[in-house]
């Protein structure tokens, strides 16, 4: 079957409220556009999918997903460029995850076709909300939740699949503090660090908000082990040069599999920066701090895109990381988003035209 072939409930707003909305002051998130879609699965098989006008649902307050968390979401964005044609960037990989993510928190995957044709549909309908500008794009949220009834502790037999969207500008509008882990841990050995869980980030909400209360942003995970590998950030993976060479920890069972992260690493192959995909010690990085060898440390998400680390807390100490010229966190934020606004060629067919 291909795409066209997938039949769509389509339900369109009677009162859009994009005149409503300050496209130059959004706090990221909080808008949402005017549709989203919704599918269900029910007795085994994913019903036809809906678009409705965006607002609340109702579920039951026994619906699994409150008692046990069994829910797991993506992160995406659609560019406009200068011509007004709307661009995803590299949107497979967001659906082999979610697919990858739900597989282990026993979610039923959800189809391709329903994914791409129910995706490209709502974003063709809300095409107003995707906005040409640096930086500015409309996120997307696809996720999936536990609805059956009933709090006994085993796998939902029912799920609804949904997509919301929201326009947005930098998640990040200035460099961020953070501090490397010493007690908290994020994921271990064998657990679901890898998906997008979303236990994965309410957990590491209190311990970031210990950090906040010491004027700093986020934490770099640490492993849940020995604490003396710098693994992942709360929103992001995250990079380090020392000297000329970028390092970042290879992705394993505790690691999400970050898309910018992967298109960071391949974007600094192609500059021939060297990358080393290795553990990083915090003992390195913390050495390095101190000879002035670490050049940089940088965060790479979805939502964040690239943010500068400009500086970080061990050991109740702060390591100052002034900005510098030639920053590889800036050039490679440049080449992404020459890709994703369609400035330049796209040698790695990362693209992908939405409608
Ligand atoms: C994203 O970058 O899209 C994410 O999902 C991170 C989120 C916690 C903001």
């Amino acid at each position: 079957m291909n795409s066209t072939d997938i039949q769509l409930d389509i339900t369109k707003t009677k009162a859009s409220k994009i005149d409503q909305v300050d496209f130059s002051n959004l706090q990221f998130g909080k808008v949402n556009s005017d549709h989203m879609m919704y599918c269900d699965y029910i007795d085994g098989e994913w019903q036809t999918p809906k678009i409705v006008p965006y607002g609340p649902m109702e579920f039951e307050p026994s619906a699994k997903v409150f008692h046990y968390g069994q829910a797991v979401f993506e992160g995406m964005k659609a560019f406009k460029d200068e011509d007004g044609q709307v661009w995803l960037f590299r949107p497979e990989q967001n659906f082999e995850r979610i697919n990858k993510s739900s597989k282990r928190l026993a979610i039923p995957e959800f189809p391709k076709d329903y994914f791409f044709n129910s995706l490209k549909t709502l974003l063709k309908l809300d095409k107003e909300w995707v906005k040409y500008g640096d930086g500015t794009s409309l996120y997307i949220r696809p996720f999936v939740i536990a609805t059956e009834n009933g709090v006994s502790a085993s796998e939902s037999d029912r799920y609804r699949f949904m997509i919301i969207t929201c326009p947005a500008q930098a998640y990040y509008n200035k460099p961020i503090k953070v501090i490397f882990a010493q007690e908290y841990s994020r994921a271990a050995d064998g657990g679901v660090g890898y998906a997008k869980a979303a236990g994965n980030y309410g957990a590491q909400f209190y311990p970031t908000k210990l950090a906040k209360a010491k004027g700093l942003d986020q934490i770099i995970w640490t492993d849940a082990s020995s604490h003396e590998y710098l693994e992942e950030a709360g929103t992001m993976n995250i990079f380090f040069r020392i000297g000329d060479r970028l390092l970042t920890a290879p992705t394993n069972d505790r690691i999400l599999d970050g898309v910018t992260r992967k298109s960071i690493i391949q974007l600094a192959k192609d500059n021939d920066v060297e990358v080393t995909v290795d553990k990083v010690s915090v003992k390195e990085i913390v050495e390095a701090a101190k000879t002035g060898e670490l050049k940089e440390i940088f965060g790479a998400g979805t939502a964040a895109t690239v943010v500068r680390v400009e500086g970080f807390e061990y050991n109740d100490e702060y390591y100052d990381l002034p900005s510098i010229d030639d920053s590889y966190g800036v050039r490679f934020k440049k080449s992404l988003q020459d890709i994703q606004y369609n400035r330049v060629e796209d040698p790695h067919n990362w693209t992908m035209k939405a409608f």
